[in-house]
């Protein structure tokens, strides 16, 4: 089962994952990320760090989303297990529909388009949704932020998430970031939880 994990910067992802580790570690989950480890990760990272052209950006991230699927997701999927990505085509669909404006014109068909025929659709993804002032006033404190870590954007970004969210009801979970990150981690392992458990037993002959 396919897991994915959405919103926008400072939205609590990453402490959410944190606990996961440790409340569903008897799943045995694969926890993975875009942009992911492998070289083609490192590529994406270099793109949005030197502010490469949208368009290139978007391609990279797509790219990274191919590597992904090939070294970790599909291999673990096949093997019945569970996998909890930390970002996934999600994040291309909210994040480049903003910044391919401009350049493209339709850019949620283009890329819908361009992961068309390969992609794997998660089974279930939870979008944490919190007001824009409150995430970046949690990453205020990093340095060399990204240049999509801005309020305008940020708003815009978390407007296409709760679209795409509204559109896809039945994979989409709405998560409030402003509840406590205790409570938080302990709904959202519960909810995988249950449903990896009903997958299982829809395998079983
Ligand atoms: P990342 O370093 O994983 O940041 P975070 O810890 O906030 O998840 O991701 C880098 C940035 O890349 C982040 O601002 C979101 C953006 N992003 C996209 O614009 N498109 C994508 O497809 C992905 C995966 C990330």
């Amino acid at each position: 089962m396919l897991v994915t994990i959405e919103g926008i910067d400072g939205s609590g992802k990453s402490s959410l994952v944190l606990s996961l580790h440790t409340l569903l570690s008897d799943l045995s989950p694969v926890f993975t990320r875009e942009p992911g480890s492998t070289w083609v990760g490192d590529q994406v990272r270099r793109a949005v760090a030197e502010k490469a052209d949208p368009i290139t950006e978007a391609l990279l991230f797509a790219a990274d989303h191919a590597a992904h699927l090939s070294t970790l997701v599909r291999p673990s999927l096949e093997r019945g297990l569970l996998v909890i990505s930390d970002r996934y085509s999600d994040s291309r669909y909210a994040y480049q529909q903003e910044t391919l404006k401009g350049y493209i014109d339709d850019p949620l068909a283009w890329l819908r388009a361009l992961h068309a025929g390969w992609t794997v659709c998660p089974d279930l993804t939870f979008l944490i949704v919190l007001p824009v002032d409150e995430a970046l006033s949690r990453i205020k404190e990093k340095q060399n932020r990204e240049h999509f870590e801005n309020h305008r954007l940020l708003e815009k970004v978390q407007d296409q998430y709760l679209a795409l969210a509204k559109s896809d009801p039945s994979r989409f979970v709405l998560v409030d970031g402003t509840k406590d990150e205790g409570e938080i981690a302990g709904f959202v392992a519960g909810v995988i939880r249950d449903a990896f458990g009903r997958s299982r037993s829809h395998r079983r002959p």
